[in-house]
């Protein structure tokens, strides 16, 4: 029996899905029992990258999940609304719904995930996390017996590519951000990408599966590669180390006797060791390193944006549906394992007792003595040093980079206090995290 497909959207995702469903050949047998049967868009005009029916299109989204010929909704159009509300309306009407929307799931997930399971429906994400990669599945059942300490990595795509081609080729970052956009990677409004938003849902989502409760995505310190300075990479680079946007998402503590689970969650850019396996990850590719208790650390690396890899991830979650339907299986919500009844607790930390090792680069007058005050204000302050190196700077004066061993984030922060204040230092130009 046919299954019919509403599509919400037929952008870069949107396209990807409906070329593999005009293409079943050599592909699961239950794809070939997939059909379009209406896709939404914003104008009917727009050139598309495939051959579709013109009748098949039209402007109203909401009559592609009420047409009774769809039976599974498939939301890839993006945004907040009309998404949520249209995602909502399908799990009303019945309809399970595949959705790559992490805005959405990172922010109402809660609210589907309780319309779901109260209406019996699935609502799957895999594309919503890592493009291409299949991690979503992973945390929620293959990975289910483990108690997760940390899940780490690169989930932005746009931003890996621009960081790999400004550090292999010395491009442009304007001009690599518009060969991630002409190439599906980034978002319809890039600063989603670039300022570590669209990080920050992703780490969010995958948080609330690892840890088995929501966390508060708007509370997730979040900080982009749009700040970052080409020098800092070169120095970075210099002293063994290459800059990624990671996003981390680390348990504290047990949470014990009902207490919230302490979750230390944050995007920042990052220097990584170069022989850091995350270190090796280059283009638009993702990788993600969970370590959990008693399977060790895994890493799951791939393509993590661009129309092909995501569109793979929503048809998997589509054939996933049709083959519950097909074996007359009950549908459930977005994670049987996040019914609203069994949601623990999570809590954000306060950052200042987080821990991390360090890297600041200051701009300060070049005499003598500069480098012994500025390690006195990191001594006093109890951070202990592990390199300090001037760099010859192309201006009046130095330029200092420190690394520091892992402290205490309000002992860093005191220590800065200290050294701002000598006279010798123009500025603290530049502090990103270090692993
Ligand atoms: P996109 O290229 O901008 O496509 C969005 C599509 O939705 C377009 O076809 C647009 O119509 C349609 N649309 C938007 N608002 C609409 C409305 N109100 N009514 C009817 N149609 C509407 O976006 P995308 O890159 O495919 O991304 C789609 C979703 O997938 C987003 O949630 C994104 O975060 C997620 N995602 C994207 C990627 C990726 O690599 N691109 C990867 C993973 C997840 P028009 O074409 O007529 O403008
Ligand atoms: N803009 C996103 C990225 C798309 O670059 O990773 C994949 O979620």
């Amino acid at each position: 029996m046919t299954i019919g497909i509403g599509l919400l959207g037929l952008g870069t995702v949107g396209a990807g899905v409906a070329a593999i469903l005009a293409q079943p050949e050599g592909r699961h047998p239950l794809v070939a029992d997939l059909a379009l049967r209406r896709v939404a868009v914003r104008d009917l005009s727009r050139p598309r990258p495939v051959d579709l029916a013109p009748e098949l299109l039209c402007t109203d989204p909401q009559a592609v999940v009420d047409d009774p010929a769809v039976d599974i909704v498939v939301e890839v159009m993006g945004g907040l609304e009309p998404a949520r509300s249209l995602i909502l309306r399908a799990i009303a009407a019945g309809k399970p719904v595949v959705t790559a929307n992490k805005a959405v799931i990172a922010r109402y997930g809660q609210e589907i995930a309780a319309a779901a399971t109260a209406r019996g429906v699935y609502v799957l994400i895999e594309a919503a996390v890592g493009g291409g990669i299949p991690i979503i599945e992973p945390l929620k059942q293959s990975l289910g017996g483990n108690r997760i300490q940390r899940v780490s990595g690169i989930i932005n795509g746009t931003t890996n590519y621009i960081l790999s081609r400004m550090a292999d080729e010395g491009a442009a970052y304007e001009a690599v951000l518009a060969d991630a956009q002409r190439l599906g990677y980034a978002e319809a409004d890039p600063a989603a990408d670039v300022q570590g938003g669209d990080a920050a849902d992703k780490i969010a989502i995958l948080a609330g599966l690892a840890y088995g409760g929501p966390v508060a995505r708007e509370a997730i310190p979040t900080e982009g590669i749009d700040r970052l300075q080409a020098r800092d990479v070169a120095y970075a680079n210099q002293l063994g180390y290459v800059v990624k946007l990671l996003a981390v998402a680390e348990r504290l503590g047990e949470g014990a006797g009902g207490e919230a689970l302490p979750l230390d969650v944050r995007v920042h850019p990052t220097l990584l060791p170069r022989q850091h396996p995350l270190a090796g990850v280059h283009g638009v590719n993702n990788a993600i390193l969970v370590e959990g208790d008693p399977v060790g650390q895994v890493m799951f690396y791939g393509p993590g944006a661009g129309a092909g890899p995501t569109a793979s991830a929503v048809v998997a979650d589509i054939l996933n549906i049709a083959g519950i339907r097909r074996v007359g299986g009950p549908e459930a919500g977005l994670d049987p394992l996040l019914a609203a009844s069994s949601w623990r607790q999570c809590r954000l930390v306060d950052g200042a007792s987080t821990r991390h090792r360090n890297y600041v680069r200051l701009r300060t007058c070049d005499e003598a003595g500069v480098i012994g005050r500025i390690g006195t204000c990191f001594g006093q302050a109890g951070v202990s040093i592990q390199s300090i190196v001037q760099f010859e700077s192309s201006e009046a004066g130095a330029e200092i980079v420190v690394i520091t061993h892992e402290v205490r984030e309000s002992a860093f922060q005191e220590a800065l206090e200290a050294i701002r204040a000598l006279h010798e230092v123009e500025a603290i130009a530049a502090c990103l995290r270090t692993l």
